[in-house]
């Protein structure tokens, strides 16, 4: 190889090679540190609620339907597939941008208190063990805030924009 030929590699691995090995470096050591700012055992348990709870079920687009074959990084988004009933229509929230700027404590006393339109089953999560509430915050927090807000609640007399399921109303007279 002669010279120039090893001077244009060298100016070549310099310019594009390091910089790339350094970047991947970078963003190693960054994962790392934010790994460290949380309690990993706390995180593995709210990933685990996550899945077992069914928020993922509603909570992360596509999530139902793939079969749970949706990447980390898109959970607790939200989701526009819009739920309608005699209710209106209502979309799952983006749980990650909800719990932005909010307190342990603030979480787990509006997760024992929340009540909303359905299909959110806030009655279960209102009976949710404080270690249990506390291990979904840490998850959601470690996950970051991501995504978009999911779209509006929209009343009952107006047509969605979006697709969604629709619940007929219960049969009458089903109920004690
Ligand atoms: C069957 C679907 C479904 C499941 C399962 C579900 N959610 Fe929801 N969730 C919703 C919908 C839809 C709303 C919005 C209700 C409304 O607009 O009144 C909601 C609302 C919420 C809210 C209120 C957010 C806000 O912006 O006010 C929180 C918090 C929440 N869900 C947390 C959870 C958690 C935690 C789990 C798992 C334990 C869970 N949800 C499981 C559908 C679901």
């Amino acid at each position: 190889m002669d010279l120039t030929r090893r001077t244009v590699l060298l100016l070549v691995m310099v310019i594009f090679g390091f910089p790339v090995i350094e970047w991947a470096h970078a963003d190693m050591a960054a994962s790392k540190k934010h790994a460290a700012d949380f309690d990993m055992k706390q995180v593995d348990r709210g990933r685990y609620l996550s899945m077992t709870s069914g928020c993922n079920d509603c909570h992360t687009p596509g999530y139902l339907l793939s079969e749970g074959k949706v990447a980390e990084n898109l959970w607790l988004t939200g989701d526009r597939l819009g739920w309608r009933g005699p209710w209106g229509t209502t979309y799952a929230p983006n749980l990650r941008l909800f719990v932005k700027g909010m307190t342990e404590e603030q979480w787990v006393a509006i997760a024992r208190t929340l009540k909303t339109r359905p299909p959110m089953p806030w009655f279960n999560l209102n009976k949710m063990h404080a270690e249990d509430l506390k291990a979904l915050y840490q998850f959601i927090r470690y996950l970051g805030p991501g995504g978009e807000a999911a779209p509006a609640y929209v009343p009952p007399d107006q047509e969605p924009k979006t697709p969604y399921a629709l619940f007929p109303s219960p049969p009458k007279g089903d109920r004690k």
